[in-house]
């Protein structure tokens, strides 16, 4: 299977690090345009983008505040007016702000929830208004554009102490499968990837030493997830390879979601 994203312009929301930055160079690799946005740090966005643009790539990187409506239509203006077209937009933007629930401030669930879910509602409906614009694009894709959300497990896996990140990724199922249903008939293709524990720098503390061992027994596949794990499965999700996948979910989780603990027990 051989994927090509040429003369496709695809734009990832937090491609500053993590995930998003994974994503941004696998989507450069199999020759889209790609926009990086960052929220605050421009300085790593701008690197991998001087990064694509040595190698032969074209890359942008651009600030933007995913929970912000003014930043995200300038966002997507700003892409429209550097490359042209929008094709795909991977909604990649997270954080986390961890508390137990008795301690949790409104400020650290607003703040969760206005990027995780709020973020991915803005830029997919702006999105979407583009690709309405836009129509398919022949000989470019078979689809009218296609939106990757950055879900996560725990979507699915209910989390003590992170009840708002786990809020805004049940919502973004939702948001997902929702969108899907809307305008899918426009041949829009929308799906979801839901990671596990993935080595990035939001991970750091428990995908080493000790606190990896702990975590490694929730994972039945036995190691942790690396960032190209998951930037492949954005790559396929967002080429015609996967034309037939709408509104689904892709576990990307070394078994995570498969309540390991269950093995023997129950
Ligand atoms: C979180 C990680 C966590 C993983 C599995 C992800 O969504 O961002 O911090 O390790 O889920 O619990």
């Amino acid at each position: 299977m051989q994927i090509s994203l040429a003369q496709q312009v695809a734009l990832v929301t937090g491609a500053s690090s993590g995930l998003g930055a994974a994503s941004a160079r696998a989507l450069a690799a199999a020759g889209a345009a790609v926009v990086l946005n960052y929220h605050s740090q421009a300085a790593p966005a701008q690197a991998l983008a001087d990064e694509i643009n040595q190698s032969g790539g074209r890359a942008i990187a651009l600030a933007g505040d995913v929970s912000k409506e003014a930043d995200v239509e300038q966002l997507f203006a700003q892409t429209l007016d550097a490359f042209g077209y929008l094709d795909i937009l991977v909604a990649n933007s997270g954080l986390q702000k961890d508390a137990a629930v008795v301690d949790m401030t409104l400020e650290q669930w607003n703040t969760v929830i206005g990027v995780n879910l709020t973020g991915q509602f803005l830029c997919a409906r702006t999105a979407l208004r583009i690709f309405n614009r836009q129509g398919i694009r022949p000989g470019v894709s078979c689809a009218a554009g296609k939106i990757i959300h950055m879900s996560s497990v725990h979507q699915l896996i209910p989390w003590a102490g992170h009840v708002n990140y786990a809020a805004s990724k049940g919502g973004v199922e939702m948001l997902m499968r929702s969108f899907a249903q809307e305008v899918s008939h426009q041949k829009i293709r929308i799906n979801g990837i839901a990671p596990g524990a993935i080595r990035t720098a939001i991970n750091r503390d428990v995908t080493q030493g000790e606190a990896e061992q702990a975590l490694l027994k929730l994972i039945p596949y036995g190691r942790v997830g690396e960032a190209d794990d998951v930037a492949n499965a954005v790559v396929w999700l967002a080429s015609d390879a996967s034309d037939y996948v709408v509104g689904s979910t892709l576990f990307i989780d070394g078994g995570m979601s498969l309540y390991p603990e269950f093995r023997g027990n129950g």
